[in-house]
């Protein structure tokens, strides 16, 4: 066994996410959300949420690829408006509830755990027509009565909780929260920092309804964390790869687990003149609202220098430029392959928040492919793979509490940036971006990769 220092609980896994995967986008009273809106927006360059690989019919088999697969744990996300179609419903969507319900039975009931996001990029469109979404701190209070609802109907069965995915990517991104892309940056990044400061109070409020009712769970954010690098041994690069880093990744750990804003992000908000409005109470919301586990979402390295035409007052983002590692291997879509970069993000982690336990949300390659012969033989996934979990093992050998790795993903879905070209899966679904073919599912060999080491070692 190559990993046998790693715990025999360790919980080997994949992951997904609602909208990528599920297809059924008005079906049983589901409303629409933001990342439907979004991807009806490039409907015609890719594939859109309304069907994708249509998951919400073939659960039960996608589950049963899960048991071959020899799964201790699936992190997949609920989605929102399937619960609340418009978000500020009273009361919630009994068909969604149910559906989750057999979903999560049935992956218990295959020794499976789930690791349940309640919010990964689709906050109900109704919310955001009817009060600019999460720009309002209404938002707070109906995400709080979402989670409060998963809890009640969940809560007894899903010991692993993740509260929001990558809210860093929502504001750089900020149309994913319905927040246009097409204005001054100023006034842009004024209402996106406004809506990442009410994710914090939200996500703090039912971190803490969750650990009052089920103080044995495990409650925290998915965050994205791209370790960053300095191009260069000069300090300015070291500087300048530490600030990103820092103002990206780390503020958001940072808030969840020790419930305060760090003041480096707070100077960085106040070169853009933006303000922040807040409460008195609020330091004490996120103070007694803190996450006891932390999500990572973790895909490859990044390298930055300086920009030395920049001053000290501008904003992170123009006191930097990426640089790419000509050395290192990279998706198509310029990701690099950087496995000793994800044990050094690791040893990170662990020298700021100790034994913290950490569940990987997410790792993965992606690649365009092609079925021949009801074969996919995808071998640098196989590689990614092989090597990350050796350097994620290696870490935890160095004494990060690494509880549980998912890779990201389980299965072919439809991908943020592109559609279905770009696939993720260990399992191949026949289906392109504009064509559903027969959605036949088959097992690449990355499953077979994955299936033998987690056979060898659990
Ligand atoms: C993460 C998201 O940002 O990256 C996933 O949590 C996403 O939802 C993944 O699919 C990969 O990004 P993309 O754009 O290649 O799908």
């Amino acid at each position: 066994m190559k990993y046998n220092h790693l715990s025999k609980k360790f919980l080997w896994g994949a992951s997904t996410s609602a909208f990528q995967v599920e297809g059924a986008y008005r079906e049983d009273g589901k409303g629409l959300s933001i990342a439907d809106v979004r991807s009806f927006k490039k409907s015609d360059k890719q594939l859109d949420t309304k069907v994708t690989v249509d998951h919400y019919h073939h659960w039960r088999e996608d589950v049963q690829l899960m048991k071959e697969l020899g799964l201790k744990s699936y992190r997949f996300s609920i989605s929102w408006p399937r619960i609340f179609p418009n978000g500020d419903e009273m009361e919630p969507n009994q068909a969604g509830l149910k559906f989750y319900h057999q979903l999560i039975d049935t992956l218990l009931e295959n020794g499976i755990e789930p690791i349940v996001t309640m919010y990964h990029f689709d906050q109900p469109l109704g919310l955001i027509e009817k009060y600019g979404g999460w720009i309002s701190r209404k938002s707070v209070a109906d995400f709080v009565k979402y989670g409060q609802c998963l809890l009640e109907e969940f809560g007894k069965k899903v010991k692993y909780w993740l509260t929001i995915n990558e809210q860093a990517v929502l504001v750089v991104a900020s149309d994913m929260i319905g927040i246009d892309l097409d204005q001054p940056i100023k006034n842009r990044y004024q209402a996106a920092f406004q809506a990442n400061y009410h994710m914090w109070l939200a996500q703090a409020e039912v971190c803490k309804l969750c650990l009052n009712q089920f103080p044995e769970s495990k409650i925290g954010p998915a965050v994205s964390y791209i370790t960053t690098l300095p191009a260069s041994k000069k300090s300015y690069d070291m500087m300048a790869a530490k600030e990103l880093e820092d103002f990206y990744s780390f503020a958001q750990m940072e808030v969840a687990l020790r419930g305060e804003i760090p003041v480096y992000f707070q100077n960085e908000l106040a070169k853009l003149d933006i303000k922040i409005d807040t409460k008195p109470d609020d330091t004490e919301i996120l103070l007694s609202g803190r996450a006891n586990y932390l999500g990572v979402n973790w895909y490859c390295t990044t390298i930055v220098e300086a920009n030395p035409e920049a001053k000290e007052d501008q904003f992170i983002f123009q006191r930097i430029m990426r640089i790419q590692d000509k050395e290192l291997r990279h998706t198509d879509w310029g990701w690099n392959f950087d496995p000793i970069g994800l044990r050094y993000g690791l040893r990170q982690l662990s020298d700021r928040y100790g034994s913290i336990p950490i569940v990987i949300t997410e790792c993965g390659w992606s690649e365009e492919e092609e079925l021949i012969d009801n074969q996919v033989h995808d071998k640098d996934r196989v590689e990614y793979l092989d090597r990350h979990i050796e350097q994620m093992a290696l870490a935890v050998k160095d004494g990060v509490n690494v509880i549980s790795f998912n890779p990201w993903s389980f299965i072919d879905l439809l991908s943020v940036g592109d559609g279905m070209e770009k696939r993720y899966g260990m399992v191949y679904v026949d289906r392109t971006n504009f064509e559903e073919k027969t959605m036949r599912r088959y097992k690449k060999d990355s499953f077979d990769f994955y299936q033998k080491l987690i056979k060898a070692n659990s």
